[in-house]
């Protein structure tokens, strides 16, 4: 039976852990009730659940794997039989194999697809469908893998690009119903999921070696990504949509040569105390 709740209600897919969990806690924290997805760990869930409501707001914890549209259809029934309606989607799990163009079989592909693609689409219609007259805000987690290619991510890579895309069209089609569409981007982002990458994949460069890299010479934390989807989802980000917020620490504004690759004078301009911003050594 439909319980109607005052306070605004959001569905986070992969809320069990990462960034998911982050962001849940941080709405609990502003009043909203959380819907709180996982696949697999459901003590993970119900910790992630618990916090919410230590946090003062409510929610449950819905197991569906998303690469299922019936499991899709039954998250979304079990969100109207208890609210009624929804104010947010934020798409946030997702999961890929990690291998070369040329190792990619089909069965590879079409989970691709599946998992971070079509869940997106089947998400953000079922959740449009659940938003009431005062509209509501959709969420896609992306990664930098949308806009460089680098090894292995060419899978996932392309289907961040798929929903980016997917954003500017929802956002146009969405809007009249002041629904408003937007997309996080992030680059090295400190979760299981880059433990993963660096750690798990055959013959992966270190991660060392591309931390050096960032302009502002770290990971990011789930914290730094929660934050800025926070933040599309808050008061103050009703006229954005149709974007993508890229959370990165500068990494894909960077080219080689890198800062980090020079030496001497020049790498201490940009590294070292002294001298910093005595550029003209030819004077
Ligand atoms: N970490 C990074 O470096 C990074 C960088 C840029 C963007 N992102 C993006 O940020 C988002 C979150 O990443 P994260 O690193 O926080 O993830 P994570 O820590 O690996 O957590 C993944 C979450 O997704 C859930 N999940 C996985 N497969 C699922 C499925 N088939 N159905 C339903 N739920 C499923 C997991 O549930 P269980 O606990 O039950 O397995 C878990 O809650 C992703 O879209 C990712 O691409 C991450």
């Amino acid at each position: 039976m439909t319980t109607p709740s005052p306070a605004p209600v959001a569905l986070i897919t992969g809320a069990s852990r990462g960034i998911g969990k982050v962001l849940a806690i941080k709405l609990a924290k502003r009043g909203i009730d959380v819907v709180v997805n996982y696949k697999a760990n459901a003590d993970l869930a119900e910790e992630t659940l618990r916090e919410i409501r230590a946090a003062g707001a409510d929610g449950f914890t819905v197991q569906a794997n998303i690469e299922e549209p019936d499991d899709i259809d039954a998250m979304f029934d079990q969100v109207r039989s208890t609210y009624g309606r929804l104010d947010i989607f934020v798409a946030n799990a997702a999961a890929s194999a990690f291998k070369p163009v040329s190792q990619l079989k089909l069965h590879h592909l079409d989970r691709n697809w599946a998992m971070n693609v079509r869940s997106f689409v089947l998400g953000a219609q079922r959740a449009a469908e659940l938003m009431d007259s005062a509209g509501g805000r959709i969420v896609v987690l992306t990664s930098y893998g949308s806009l460089r290619a680098f090894p292995t991510y060419a899978s996932l890579g392309a289907a961040k690009a798929a929903a980016e895309m997917y954003v500017k069209y929802m956002a146009a089609e969405f809007g009249p119903r002041n629904i408003t569409v937007n997309s996080v981007n992030g680059g090295l982002i400190d979760t299981d999921s880059l433990d993963f990458f660096y750690n798990r994949v055959p013959g992966m460069a270190p991660m060392s070696s591309v931390i050096e890299k960032i302009p502002l010479g770290r990971p990011g934390t789930a914290e730094d990504m929660a934050s800025a989807v926070d933040f599309l989802l808050g008061p103050t980000a009703g006229y954005i949509t149709g974007q993508t917020l890229t959370v990165d620490g500068g990494l894909t504004v960077v080219a080689p040569p890198f800062w980090s690759d020079t030496t001497g004078d020049l790498h201490d301009a940009v590294f070292g105390v002294a001298g910093a911003g005595d550029g003209d050594a030819a004077s």
